[in-house]
């Protein structure tokens, strides 16, 4: 399963979670006549928050993990996914001081509680909602292929490494940058388009710019649309993974 659909699939999780917090959370303070204990409803919302933090952890986790793998400059989105996610775990800690330590404060725990779901729901709108929407709840729709009847540039295979070490140092950085948001191997889309006969087809997938081994540089470098930029690799490596491309 790719990294991107668990995470998705576990932030649902996260917004259930949210939304029974803020259930019991009015249950407790927001009514009247109760029918629930209100000492059994303030255990469930600490246990809830508890099951919370953990699957934050976990999915925080992945995100780092991603971030420390491809080591790639954040789209927008993912920015401001960040900074969301930031919101959420420091509200989430002044949230029990305030409930454990400072209860002077203990009536803003309440309005500081609900801002943790509005964010959590922000939070997973930018991202895993985002996610479960472009690739249809992860039924990846394959990329269209391109009429393989149009001619390719003459010439323009000249440019590109042939030689194994090139090849495999090219493999070697695509498994670690790439292929989070790629498939070497088909022309299945994940969060971008497969990338098997990249070169050999006349056309780049996405952008329809022809397929030519300066046109995919520019890709790493300057990205057309959602793809994190890869500025930072030096020509040599540009050059190593186009050496792999080309072998697809
Ligand atoms: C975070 C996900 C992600 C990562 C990591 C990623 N890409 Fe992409 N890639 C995309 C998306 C999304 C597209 C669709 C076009 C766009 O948004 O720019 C794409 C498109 C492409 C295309 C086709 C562009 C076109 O013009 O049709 C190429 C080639 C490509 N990526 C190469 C790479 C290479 C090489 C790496 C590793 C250095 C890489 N990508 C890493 C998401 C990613």
């Amino acid at each position: 399963m790719p990294v991107f659909l668990m995470k998705s699939l576990l932030s649902i999780v996260l917004f259930i979670l949210a939304l029974f917090a803020m259930f019991t959370m009015f249950e407790v303070f927001g009514k009247n006549g109760k029918i629930f204990d209100t000492e059994k409803l303030k255990k469930v919302h600490r246990v809830n928050g508890i099951v919370y933090s953990l699957f934050y952890l976990l999915i925080a986790y992945f995100c780092l993990d991603f971030i420390l793998g491809t080591k790639a400059e954040p789209s927008p989105r993912a920015a401001l996914h960040s900074v969301f996610a930031l919101s959420v775990i420091i509200l989430l800690a002044l949230k029990v001081s305030f409930v454990r330590f400072y209860r002077q404060f203990y009536n803003q725990a309440k309005i500081i509680g609900v801002l943790i779901a509005l964010l959590t729901f922000v939070m997973i709108g930018t991202s895993g909602g985002y996610y479960l929407l472009i690739t249809k709840f992860g039924t990846n729709t394959p990329v269209k292929k391109v009429a393989a009847s149009e001619e390719k540039p003459a010439g323009v295979k000249s440019a590109v490494r042939t030689n194994a070490n090139s090849i495999k140092k090219g493999k070697d950085l695509y498994e670690s940058k790439c292929y989070f948001c790629h498939d070497a191997y088909s022309n299945k889309a994940g969060v971008g388009p497969g990338h098997k006969g990249i070169l050999k087809n006349p056309l780049l997938p996405v952008s329809k710019k022809p397929a030519t081994p300066e046109n995919v540089a520019n890709q790493i470098r300057n990205p057309f649309r959602d793809m994190p930029s890869f500025s930072y690799l030096p020509d040599e490596d540009v050059l190593n993974l186009i050496a792999f491309l080309n072998t697809l």
